[in-house]
């Protein structure tokens, strides 16, 4: 139902922004991939890269749960880290949500086409 529509606009990296329609429970990554968003998520959300990364507006940041140990430390080796950065993958999206916006990264890297993999925990 309508009720349960979330709106998410992405931009990448070139400024092109994307009106990406959800639902509440939907995975970021997941749902931008179904908008031809270029968000690569190269674990499949497995919390074991950070091709995710994503800038998130700071109007919603603080509606989002705090980040693992695990993704804090994913995101410290993440290229054009900056103090709003989280892993797309990781934000599921939920009523509060309706109108976030992300911004992508000039650039992610692939630790494991790189042949470097995150450290394990
Ligand atoms: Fe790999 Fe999000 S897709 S951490």
């Amino acid at each position: 139902s309508e009720e349960e529509v979330v709106q998410v606009i992405v931009e990448d990296k070139d400024g092109n922004k994307f009106n990406v329609r959800g639902k509440i429970g939907d995975n970021l990554l997941y749902l931008s991939k179904r908008f031809e968003v270029e968000m690569e998520g190269a674990c499949e959300a497995s919390l074991a890269c950070t091709t995710c990364h994503v800038y998130v507006d700071h109007d919603y940041l603080d509606l989002l749960p705090e980040a693992t140990e695990t993704e804090e430390d994913l995101l410290d080796q993440a290229p054009f880290l900056k103090e709003n950065s989280r892993l797309g993958c990781q934000i599921i999206l939920n009523k509060q949500l309706d109108g976030l916006k992300v911004t992508l990264p000039a650039a992610t890297k692939n630790f494991y086409v790189d042949g470097h993999k995150p450290t394990p925990h």
